[in-house]
């Protein structure tokens, strides 16, 4: 068993849609701002009881379902998310209960909107050294929880949802390579700062973020990952069938886009649908990508993100 294959996936959207009129109904904003600076037009928000598992769940299910598998099959859950139900236990085990399974191991992992390509890779890591043959990778989020609505230039850019994928051990091509990478230097950029102390929550705990230096940041970073990656495996820009980009912003996108000079109908975008989903990004615009039917088995993929930390990162893809 060389690879770690992707078996199935699954994504969830919460039920309530939300346009950028609606939004304006109660931020000092307006459609023509939001679409013009981001590409946003709607995001899905959580019931106020509805919490990252449950959106979890529901995307695992449905990556199972794709798989042909079951809760039993699998042996260990990683769960991507900044916003995770409690401060412990994990989300994962957590997840783990409500699909009615236990004894496999279970775990989060934090970097923020890059969350899920270090979910991803550290699954494939533990495919690759046998210590696991069926893992469930989930990216998770409740942003809408943590946004201050005061704050019109963070409030906007966010939605919440889940994605998952089934990654099983297989002789077929699989995770083709990986790099993960963080600075935690650019600390300030970007963060939720609040902790709990005393039985009070200290600090911010809403975003809090500098938009135009994380957009600088992000463009240079995402570029230089996406090539790297490809070069370290020895692959170029032009054998990629496509790009599924963390869904932050369209003109981020547009611009790792033309950096790699592929062309847009190679890129799957979600971002006008979902807003920026955090750890969810990536894992819901593959479910689109795949049950669209625009993905298709024998593809090379290249998944790429960045978030807080700053944390990023880069995986290339058979599926
Ligand atoms: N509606 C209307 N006006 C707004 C809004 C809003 N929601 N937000 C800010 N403005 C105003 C500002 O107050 C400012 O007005 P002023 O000139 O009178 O002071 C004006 O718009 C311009 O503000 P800027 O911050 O300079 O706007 P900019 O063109 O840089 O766009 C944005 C802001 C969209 C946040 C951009 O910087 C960006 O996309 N940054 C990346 C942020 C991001 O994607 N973060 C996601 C998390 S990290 C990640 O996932 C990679």
């Amino acid at each position: 068993m060389h690879y770690a294959k992707i078996l199935g996936s699954g994504s969830y959207l919460p039920a309530k849609r939300v346009s950028n009129d609606d939004l304006a109904q109660f931020v000092d904003t307006s459609d023509e701002w939001i679409q013009s600076r981001t590409g946003i037009q709607f995001r899905h928000f959580a019931a106020e009881n509805e919490l990252t598992s449950d959106l979890a769940v529901i995307a695992a299910q449905r990556a199972l379902e794709a798989a042909n598998l079951t809760g039993d099959d699998i042996d260990l859950i990683i769960v991507a998310t900044a916003t995770p139900d409690m401060q412990f236990p994990s989300t994962a085990t957590i997840v783990q209960q409500k699909l009615g399974i236990s004894g496999c191991a279970a775990f989060d992992v934090q970097a923020v909107c890059a969350g899920f390509m270090y979910a991803l890779t550290t699954a494939n890591a533990y495919i690759k050294s046998g210590m696991a043959k069926t893992v469930l990778v989930i990216g998770a989020e409740t942003f809408s929880h943590i946004l201050d609505w005061q704050d019109r230039t963070t409030c906007v850019l966010f939605g919440d949802g889940a994605g998952a994928v089934v990654l099983g051990a297989s002789d077929e091509a699989g995770i083709i390579h990986s790099k993960l990478q963080a600075d935690g230097s650019y600390l300030d950029l970007l963060k939720v700062p609040a902790h709990i102390a005393g039985g009070q929550i200290c600090g911010n705990p809403y975003v809090e973020m500098d938009g135009p230096g994380v957009f600088k940041f992000a463009v240079k970073t995402l570029a230089k990952v996406a090539e790297d990656v490809l070069a370290e495996a020895g692959y170029e820009a032009k054998q990629v069938d496509w790009l599924v980009p963390h869904q932050a912003n369209k003109r981020i996108i547009d611009s790792t886009v033309k950096h790699l000079g592929l062309s847009m109908d190679k890129v799957i975008v979600t971002v006008q649908d979902h807003g920026n989903t955090s750890a969810a990004s990536i894992p819901l615009a593959l479910d689109v990508g795949i049950r669209s039917g625009n993905i298709q088995r024998g593809q090379t993929l290249l998944l790429e993100g960045i978030g807080g930390g700053f944390a990023w990162g880069a995986v290339l893809v058979k599926y």
